[in-house]
């Protein structure tokens, strides 16, 4: 008889988790509310009658959330990447051209999700951090047909806001192309219409701004995009990202593959939080809380990596200064205040989030207390009491505690 492998030795979780976890302030994941963390913990069939009000309710919240009447709205079982995978792939095949504005590395992530599957693109790459340029699209546009543009919201990469996002969507509606919209790290933290807008595919995380868990997305399609996926022959190089598949189960409630069902309860309780406090409120709570992050940042003795004009509130980019070694404050941060904020791909800096549950003002102040104190400990001198005094008086006399 063969001789099973034997048994390895095992550690429990409880003793390699932290004592007190650290507090998620980085880029995504984000702290999770009470409600979501319980959802998360349940399992039920993902087909029958519960599972069809849950999925009916969440599309609901999700087209409020997007704010479009478009009727095919969808979650993915995957990464926001994956969520990208569905919106890009399904729109594009041999023989179609996609114009990639590129400005970071998550725009510049569509532009690789297109080339595999044999489209042709052209990318317009913007140094970061700059915005991407209008007048460069347009020249573009003038001298080619494309059938899909894709550009993110927000770069989470580098922290820059594409203001202009409506007029580039028009701009690239008004030459017939389809736009792919990632609202990965900007979905319920910013103002975002996608009807109004009239963006095609927009895509967005549930771990950022929504404030659930990694690893179950969302999408939506236009009655435009959605008419090309239909009308698509050929096969699809995705079987599980098929959006016309997946759409049998989020539309039709039949079996695609097993869905992930307390990610989708998580996801569906995040929402319900998200229509509770109303969109509008939600914005902003989070343009308060960013800004006066930032005024704290900036009265410390800091400098922000991005210009005002164009910079995202969703992840603030700070430049880390000579002669300091990011990752030791990092480090610092997380072993002597339980704080963990993120370095990033390459760039000198480092980002700290303002999505969904990182706006609450004791989770910005004990952010900032431990990254000044970090920054003396390291020996960099940093006038952490005008900073925290900043913060406050940015704060107001709005104290965003926690909802359970
Ligand atoms: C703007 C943006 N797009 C896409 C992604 C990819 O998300 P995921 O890591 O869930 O695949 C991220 C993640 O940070 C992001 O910030």
């Amino acid at each position: 008889m063969n001789q099973p492998f034997p048994s390895p030795v095992t550690i429990p979780l409880n003793q390699i988790l932290p004592q007190e976890p650290l507090l998620l302030m980085g880029a995504g994941p984000v702290p999770i509310p009470a409600a979501v963390a319980q959802a998360n913990g349940v399992v039920i069939n993902h087909l029958g009658d519960t599972m069809n009000q849950v999925i009916a309710g969440l599309k609901q919240m999700a087209r409020y959330a997007f704010q479009t009447g478009n009727e095919v709205v969808m979650g993915v079982a995957g990464p926001a990447s994956a969520a990208m995978e569905m919106g890009v792939t399904n729109l594009l095949w041999p023989g179609r051209k996609a114009l990639v504005l590129e400005n970071g590395t998550f725009s510049a992530r569509m532009g690789s999700m297109a080339e595999a599957v044999g489209a042709e693109v052209d990318r317009l790459k913007f140094p970061e951090p700059s915005m991407i340029d209008i007048e460069q699209v347009k020249a573009a546009l003038a001298k080619k047909q494309y059938d899909v543009v894709t550009l993110v919201q927000g770069e989470t990469s580098c922290g820059i806001h594409n203001a202009n996002l409506p007029e580039i969507v028009a701009l690239c509606k008004a030459h017939g192309a389809l736009v792919v919209v990632d609202a990965v790290v900007t979905l319920t933290t910013m103002p975002l219409w996608m009807d109004q807008w009239k963006i095609d595919v927009c895509i967005s995380g549930g771990q950022k701004g929504i404030s659930s868990i990694p690893g179950v997305s969302l999408i939506a399609f236009s009655k435009e995009a959605w008419e090309v996926i239909e009308g698509r022959s050929g096969s699809m190089p995705h079987w599980c990202l098929d959006a016309r598949k997946a759409y049998r189960f989020w539309g039709f409630q039949q079996y695609h593959y097993t869905a992930p069902v307390p990610g989708i309860l998580a996801l569906y309780e995040a929402l319900r939080l998200i229509c509770e406090e109303t969109l509008q409120k939600r914005f902003e709570r989070h343009k308060k809380s960013s800004e006066a992050l930032q005024a704290g940042i900036e009265a410390m003795g800091l400098e922000l990596f991005v210009p005002k004009e164009y910079r995202l509130n969703s992840v603030v980019a700070i430049s880390i200064p000579k002669g300091v070694d990011g990752y030791q404050i990092r480090k610092l941060m997380a072993t002597k205040f339980n704080v963990e904020i993120a370095g990033a791909f390459g760039l000198d800096i480092l980002r700290i989030g303002q999505m969904g549950e990182q706006c609450r003002s004791h989770n910005v102040f004990k952010t900032l207390y431990a990254m000044g104190m970090s920054f003396k400990q390291a020996g960099f001198a940093v006038n952490l009491a005008a900073g925290m005094a900043a913060l406050e008086e940015g704060l107001g006399a709005d104290i965003y505690n926690y909802v359970p």
